[in-house]
């Protein structure tokens, strides 16, 4: 698809219009933009990000979200109805990370923006929390440090170059993906802050080995946040219907915080997820006030400040509709179309699934590039995310893969891409797709210069993201 398929249909506004167009214009323009982008991922070959991909729920949340579409949830004298989303979801949420497992401290928690803002929150949760208790800080003489998989989410390096942490990367198994226990404390030292762990990791789907990272962290005194922002609304619901999920809640002891979103498997609209604390007081560390202004005495519970009343009522109302029965309904159909699917991958010699996961699975191959497959199934439909280092590509199973005749569809494909993909080696030809994250795999130049251009300049620079002016 080109970068302007509209250019040519729908006026393209260089300027704010002098007199506005009619409303019934307007949305028929919208409906038309989404119905046709909604055909990508309907059927189902898209990894990830459509988590629930029903029009219904869609339909469901949208009405939700319009009865608090204009709220302000920071103006709480005037809608308490947000105090109630909010600290709902919070409880909800902590109930399902075994909160009831905490019995020395208050557990708390926040709701932010996306996985990236509940990372980010935790994290300043942390240097707030050892500046204050153990003295670690650059007024001090001390860089408080962060010790993280290669694998954990980018968030967490944003937030350390955000918040002047010392990013402490250790590489993972390259067999099991995951990190070694032993490997993380050799790197801790008097200035660590945090450890990370993902359940699971985003690239691979793997989970971190947290019950030996928890007595870890307890023995040299420091935190443990275990990212569960793709898996912390799944993973439970597959511990209850018996897929063999390693404990990565607050059972496990040392596990001081869980990011888990809402937008994900948590079925919400985008623009929502929680972050929650073994400890108000971690959660509290992060608080800003400034009581001196002109303006009044000025708080909020994190790092913004007005915020969608919609999006609370709608992340609240999925929550609500769908019970743990509801979760757990879904939960048990992408287990089951997950295993479909990797069992087909392992009929196939040149490919390799990395690690041992369950809901999101990558797979490689040491007999060919990997991207040769992706390059072939890009036209049939499918759209996986691809990783580097090594070449492989994953499939986030969310609900549009569940649907009847898709795992037939990829058995069919996969094992014509690998026949295409044996032959393109043979015949020494390059793959065109590139590892680009939040992109779609298949037809990228692996050229890194020209992807950060197209990119940074080309999608998030608004004014060049408009399409070539026609003279
Ligand atoms: C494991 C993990 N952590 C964090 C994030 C970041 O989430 P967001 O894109 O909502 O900021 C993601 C996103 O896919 C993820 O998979």
């Amino acid at each position: 698809m080109s970068d302007f398929p509209y250019a040519d249909r729908f006026p393209v506004n260089r300027v704010l219009p002098e007199r506005g167009r009619p409303r019934h214009e307007i949305i028929a323009e919208l409906a038309q933009m989404a119905h046709e982008e909604d055909q990508a991922w309907e059927g189902g070959k898209v990894s990830g990000t459509m988590y629930c991909g029903d029009h219904e729920h869609y339909a469901f949340l949208t009405e939700a979200f319009a009865e608090f579409a204009h709220v302000n949830a920071l103006q709480r004298d005037l809608c308490p109805s947000q105090t109630k989303f909010e600290g709902e979801i919070i409880a909800m949420v902590l109930d399902l990370m075994h909160a009831d497992a905490i019995t020395d401290t208050t557990p708390a928690g926040l709701v932010t923006s996306g996985g990236t803002g509940s990372i980010l929150h935790a994290m300043l949760a942390y240097r707030e929390y050892a500046a204050r208790h153990r003295g670690i800080a650059p007024a001090a003489g001390r860089v408080p440090n962060v010790v993280k998989p290669e694998t954990a989410h980018p968030a967490f390096d944003k937030a350390c170059h955000l918040f002047g942490i010392e990013n402490r990367t250790v590489p993972v198994d390259p067999g099991t993906t995951l990190v070694d226990p032993a490997v993380v404390a050799a790197v801790i030292d008097d200035d660590t802050i945090a450890v990370v762990a993902s359940a699971g990791n985003y690239p691979y789907g793997t989970i971190d080995p947290i019950t030996d990272l928890g007595a870890l962290a307890l023995d040299r005194g420091v935190g443990l946040h275990v990212d569960g922002c793709l898996g912390g609304f799944i993973l439970p619901f597959g511990e209850e219907l018996g897929y063999g999920i390693p404990p990565f809640d607050f059972r496990v002891p040392g596990v001081t915080s869980i990011s888990a979103d809402t937008h994900k498997y948590g079925y919400a609209f985008k623009g929502s997820s929680v972050v929650v604390f073994r400890d108000k007081a971690l959660r509290n560390s992060q608080y800003f006030h400034q009581v001196g202004w002109s303006g009044g005495k000025y708080m909020s519970p994190g790092m913004d400040g007005s915020r969608s009343g919609g999006l609370l009522a709608a992340t609240w109302a999925s929550m609500v509709h769908l019970g743990r029965e509801g979760y757990r309904r879904y939960a048990a159909d992408i287990f089951a179309t997950a295993a479909a699917m990797m069992d087909i991958v392992r009929g196939h010699d040149e490919l390799r699934i990395m690690g041992n996961p369950s809901f999101c699975f990558s797979f490689t191959s040491d007999a060919f590039d990997i991207y040769h497959v992706a390059d072939f199934m890009k036209p049939r439909g499918w759209r996986f995310n691809g990783q580097q280092y090594p070449n492989a590509i994953h499939m986030a199973v969310t609900r549009p893969q569940t649907q009847p005749g898709l795992v037939e569809a990829f058995a069919t494909d996969l094992a014509d891409a690998v026949a295409h993909a044996r032959e393109q080696q043979a015949q020494g030809r390059f793959a065109h797709s590139a590892a680009l994250y939040g992109g779609a795999i298949g037809g990228l130049t692996s050229d890194i210069e020209a992807v950060i251009e197209m990119i940074m300049d080309g999608m998030l620079d608004t004014q060049q993201s408009l399409p070539p002016a026609v003279s």
